[in-house]
């Protein structure tokens, strides 16, 4: 996020516009007093650093209309004209409430869940997953030299779209996702078909919105016998430095999202669709869900084993 705010600040220079920060998102607007100017210089040695400099909170006392009407009048009042909204899916439905109040709002795709619709990828996924998959990398020495089955718990809520893409490139044996409802006796037979092939170690991925990794751990001993390890990987998979593939991503969707305001547009997304970024309608990512990736999974069907 940190190299989204730098594109946004120093494209917003090259336009000549004032760029203010604002501190704690949604409930930093509404609360007042926590926007400052940014010159270059507020953004310089940041691209590097994960998380936002600004901070962050979620906000529910956004969803009210009341806190609307008082951010929007804040920021009438602050003279701020437009807003750049850093986030997912519930961030772009407060923007979206903003632009009705008649605050230009373009909003960036941001979280490791990949569960935004209309964009192809969201700033942090990348990221994520190679921490994830630095992680796997580490678990397999001891799951080999003890021999034992590891279960690994991801985060994503509803969307299984991280543990499917870790689980495929961390060579995963099984990977459960929330969409599709786990065959138990079907992934231990596969665990010990595999092991009769004399394989040494398993990695079980399971996505948090899918199931607690405690309790497939002790249902897959249960059904085999093996020895089961758990990890819960948490919030260690939304730090660290951000990935080349997350800053570049970040830097276009920033100075992409200004260029949109500089010309005038509101509503909308600075979205990826292919190796392009393009402006989608901002309540794309919001309305309808995002498609499950039908190919991802069967690919991962026929590798998981
Ligand atoms: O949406 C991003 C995410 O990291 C989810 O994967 C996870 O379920 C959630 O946020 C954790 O939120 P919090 O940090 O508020 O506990």
């Amino acid at each position: 996020m940190n190299a989204a705010i730098r594109a946004v600040v120093r494209a917003g220079i090259s336009y000549g516009m004032e760029v203010h920060g604002i501190e704690r998102g949604f409930s930093g607007l509404v609360g007042g007093d926590n926007s400052r100017v940014f010159d270059l210089g507020a953004v310089a040695g940041i691209i590097h650093r994960g998380g936002t400099i600004l901070h962050t909170a979620r906000s529910t006392e956004f969803y009210e209309k009341e806190a609307q009407e008082q951010a929007a009048r804040r920021m009438l009042e602050a003279g701020l004209e437009s807003l750049v909204v850093i986030g997912g899916s519930g961030s772009f439905r407060g923007a979206q409430a903003l632009q009705e109040l008649g605050v230009k709002v373009v909003g960036i795709p941001a979280t490791i869940d990949h569960d935004i619709p209309g964009t192809d990828s969201s700033i942090g996924f990348d990221t994520a997953v190679n921490t994830i998959l630095e992680a796997i990398t580490r678990l397999r020495d001891t799951a080999t030299s003890h021999e034992r089955i590891f279960v690994v718990e991801v985060m994503g809520r509803e969307s299984g779209y991280i543990a499917l893409a870790a689980g495929i490139a961390g060579g995963a044996e099984a990977i459960i996702i929330p969409e599709i409802k786990p065959d138990l006796d079907q992934i231990c037979r596969r665990l010990l078909e595999g092991i009769a092939r004399k394989k040494t170690h398993s990695l079980i991925l399971v996505a948090e919105g899918a199931a607690g990794a405690y309790d497939i751990g002790q249902k897959v001993h249960q059904k085999t016998g093996l020895e089961t390890r758990v990890v819960v990987l948490g919030h260690i998979q939304r730090g660290g430095t951000p990935s080349a593939v997350d800053r570049l991503l970040g830097s276009r969707m920033g100075a992409a999202a200004v260029t949109l305001l500089h010309r005038g547009y509101s509503g909308l997304m600075a979205a990826q669709r292919g190796t392009e970024i393009v402006a989608v309608p901002l309540a794309r990512s919001f309305i309808g869900g995002r498609a499950f990736p039908e190919d991802l999974y069967e690919l991962s069907l026929v590798l998981a084993r």
